[in-house]
């Protein structure tokens, strides 16, 4: 038996999104039924609305989420009814090459849900990042749910499923950000904010916030930053420079995804530093950097891929800190918006006056 709930749809390219009714199939084997409690909206959905990521119209957007295990399939054993969960992209398969040298975010394997969501026409929808959950209840392959402490506010929990964890990944995984280190962070939106709350949890010792708007850098400083740097105005790499001792930064964190800022922060390393890129840049952008200057510099040029996590270790790992108030979590939920509120919310992302809107059930 199936069932009907509302969903968001993105119907075509640039066209507005609308609710409307999904059908959502029983699980079948290794799926689960999710009842979405919260889901935040991410720069990723816009890019599904505008076509930028492919054609597979109708999407069901939503992909930032956390809810309550309604149903499981036949034979699934990784979560049961009744299990509070925070959804990632896919689930790994634990067994290919990436996945046994503990690197499942590279895994070969990935799978979601076999069954579609459609419409009630029939139609068949492609959820965003295979999760799809600006809806009541969304269909999700079993493994791609990680059960996490309940007595977390959902608005909270469903933003470690993208934004927060590449963040804070990037500056603790990827980045291996350690005591006592300097870190820069370019780009100081949602994900370089959350790169912020992750150098300070692994205890950087400063924290150079980075970014063209005043309003990002007064809120970066709310996140735990030690300095700031308007781009507009100050030299970055001098600045950074500057402020560590005239070494540059142990680790810099790119999020912002341009040439230009890779560029700084390339140059904003200490001779051994790392440079973690995070900002996702388009198929077109190209880097000229002198190659003598790669040559003369150690250290370690990396990107990070959803923050380099491992949904299992981190995500419960995260919420545990979050409720001893060691992580600031709350802080990125801007507002708490009605499904039928996401065409706006798009806009208000979209004039950086937000770091996330989320929707709740
Ligand atoms: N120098 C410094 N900061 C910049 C620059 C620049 N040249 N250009 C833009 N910014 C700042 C913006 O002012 C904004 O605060 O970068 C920030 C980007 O933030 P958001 O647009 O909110 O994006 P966010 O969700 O944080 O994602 C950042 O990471 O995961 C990727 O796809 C994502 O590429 C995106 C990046
Ligand atoms: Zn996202
Ligand atoms: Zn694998």
């Amino acid at each position: 038996m199936s069932q009907e709930v509302r969903g968001v749809i993105a119907p075509g390219k640039d066209e507005p999104v609308r609710v409307e009714t999904v059908v959502v199939p029983d699980p079948g084997p290794g799926e689960a039924v999710v009842k979405v409690q919260a889901c935040g909206v991410c720069h990723t959905d816009l890019h599904y609305k505008q076509g930028g990521i492919n054609d597979d119209f109708p999407f069901l957007l939503g992909h930032e989420a956390a809810g309550v295990v309604e149903s499981v399939g036949p034979g699934t054993t990784e979560v049961e009814p009744g299990d509070f969960v925070i959804l990632n992209w896919r689930a790994v398969c634990g067994q290919c090459r990436a996945c046994s040298r503990g690197r499942p975010w590279y895994c070969f394997d990935t799978h979601n849900a076999r069954q579609p969501m459609t419409l009630t026409d029939g139609r068949e929808l492609s959820p965003a990042l295979g999760i799809g959950a600006f809806a009541e209840k969304t269909l999700v392959a079993a493994g791609q749910c990680t059960k996490v402490d309940p007595e977390v506010d959902p608005a909270v929990a469903g933003l470690l499923g993208c934004g927060v964890m590449a963040g804070i990944g990037a500056a603790v995984n990827t980045g291996q950000v350690g005591r006592g280190d300097s870190v820069a962070v370019i780009g100081c939106g949602g994900v370089g904010d959350a790169a912020i709350v992750g150098a300070r949890l692994a205890g950087a010792a400063r924290v150079i916030a980075v970014d063209i708007d005043e309003r990002k850098l007064r809120q970066a400083e709310s996140m735990g930053a030690t300095h700031t740097v308007d781009s507009r105005k100050a030299d970055v790499v001098e600045t950074i420079r500057e402020l560590t001792g005239g070494f540059g930064a142990d680790v810099v964190i790119e999020a912002v995804g341009r040439p230009e800022t890779y560029e700084q922060a390339f140059y904003a390393r200490d001779l051994a530093g790392t440079v973690v890129l995070v900002g996702v840049p388009t198929p077109e952008m190209r880097l000229d950097l002198p190659l003598l200057d790669v040559f003369g510099r150690g250290g370690s040029l990396k990107s990070s891929w959803y923050g380099d996590c491992l949904p299992s270790r981190d995500f419960p790992m995260l919420i545990d800190l979050h409720k001893q108030g060691r992580l600031p979590l709350d802080k990125f939920v801007t507002e708490r918006i009605a499904l039928d509120e996401v065409e706006q919310a798009f806009d208000r992302m979209h004039a950086g006056d937000v770091l996330r809107s989320v929707v709740v059930f």
